[in-house]
């Protein structure tokens, strides 16, 4: 057996260069969550983008976000009530519609004409509730919209189960795992990786791997997953593996929002394709399973985020995947739309094959979107 000695070296160490935070949060869409959790009737307070936002859903049903300070006094319209289509603020009773305007003082004749608040834009897509982010307060362009999956809602899928987190991190650490093969030995034990591949396209960049994963893959089937971020903070991915010996198809939803520049919320959500062999209670223990090992995954890079610091000149080597083109794609919704370089329009690809034996998976982003 070889030993390796170690010698003092004289060559010089790297270091560890960090910018100041941005002072924007990126533009784009953001997943909220569940729309129904925000459909019980009261206004919710969601602190994000450094502030703090108030959704309701008003008599209409339509679900709006405002800012939640009232310019009155300051109390947080979260506390509040709905009336109508207005949210009302529980300290003097000033009613606010989903434009943000103050519609009603109920001690006044007169609203002063700056009683207003900011309004941000919602949609609804796959049963989540999103809401736009742009520091220039631009609408949203139909090019960031997060598409609708036909999955949802179909009778052979499951609904989503969801789970969330607070990371005590800025949300780039997250977003780095797109483009990070090296972690997924270290961190995920049981994984080992065949081939992995990004693709970054205007708004949208691509995950590619085909891997075997012991808790997800089975020991036998390549584990294959395609993952798309749909802007700086909506990924979905595509998941074929297996579990209890069955092939296992699943959809796993990562979105998060950043609560200020060092911590952000995640929302981790997983839908699994039904068996067709199996009954109603066996396909959903399988899935109850399934989120269950995927869970257990994410928490191991979890781990890592909350006990690590930002390197904005990470020491790369042989073998880790396409970092600084990610970063680089990422660094785009942090920059006026106009200053954005032409150039991350057209689509780059990265493809590393470790030793795959079948014919890799079409370079697409997830499902072909
Ligand atoms: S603080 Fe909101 S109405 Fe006075
Ligand atoms: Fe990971």
């Amino acid at each position: 057996m070889a030993t390796a000695i170690h010698t003092a070296s004289s060559a010089p160490l790297h270091t560890i260069e960090t910018k100041p935070m941005p002072e924007r949060y990126a533009r784009g869409w953001h997943c909220l969550g569940r729309a129904s959790e925000f459909r019980d009737g009261k206004p919710h307070g969601v602190s994000a983008f450094g502030t703090r936002l108030v959704v309701f859903a008003g008599d209409d049903g339509e679900l709006r976000a405002l800012n939640a300070w009232c310019p009155h006094m300051g109390a947080d319209l979260s506390i509040g009530r709905i009336e109508g289509d207005t949210v009302v603020c529980r300290f003097h009773g000033w009613g606010y519609a989903g434009d943000g305007a103050c519609t009603h003082i109920p001690y006044s004749k007169t609203i002063p004409p700056k009683a207003r608040v900011r309004s941000w834009p919602t949609r609804e897509v796959n049963r989540l509730l999103f809401v736009w982010n742009d520091p220039e307060q631009e609408p949203p362009p139909p090019e960031a919209d997060i598409p609708q999956l036909p999955q949802v809602g179909a009778a052979d899928w499951s609904d989503w189960a969801m789970s969330r987190w607070v990371i005590d991190n800025n949300c780039r650490e997250l977003v780095d795992n797109l483009a990070d093969l090296g972690h997924f030995g270290p961190v995920h034990g049981s994984s080992d990786v065949k081939y992995f591949a990004n693709i970054f396209e205007g708004g949208k960049a691509t995950q590619v791997m085909v891997g075997i994963n012991e808790r997800l893959g089975g020991t036998r089937n390549h584990l294959t997953t395609v993952a798309t971020y749909f802007g700086p903070a909506v990924l979905i991915c595509g998941m074929r593996g297996e579990a209890e010996g069955l092939p296992v198809e699943s959809i796993l939803l990562v979105t998060h929002v950043p609560i200020d520049q060092q911590h952000f919320e995640l929302d981790f959500g997983v839908m699994v394709r039904r068996q067709p062999a199996l009954s109603e209670e066996q396909n959903r223990a399988l899935a109850e399973r399934y989120v269950e090992l995927t869970i257990q995954a994410f928490t191991e890079d979890v781990a890592v985020w909350h006990n690590k610091i930002r390197v904005d000149n990470p020491l790369l080597c042989a073998g880790d995947g396409p970092l600084l083109q990610l970063r680089e794609w990422y660094e785009q919704f942090y920059t006026d739309r106009r200053q954005v370089p032409a150039r991350l329009a057209q689509r780059r690809t990265v493809e590393i094959d470790l030793g795959l034996a079948d014919p890799p998976p079409a370079l697409q982003h997830v499902f072909g979107l």
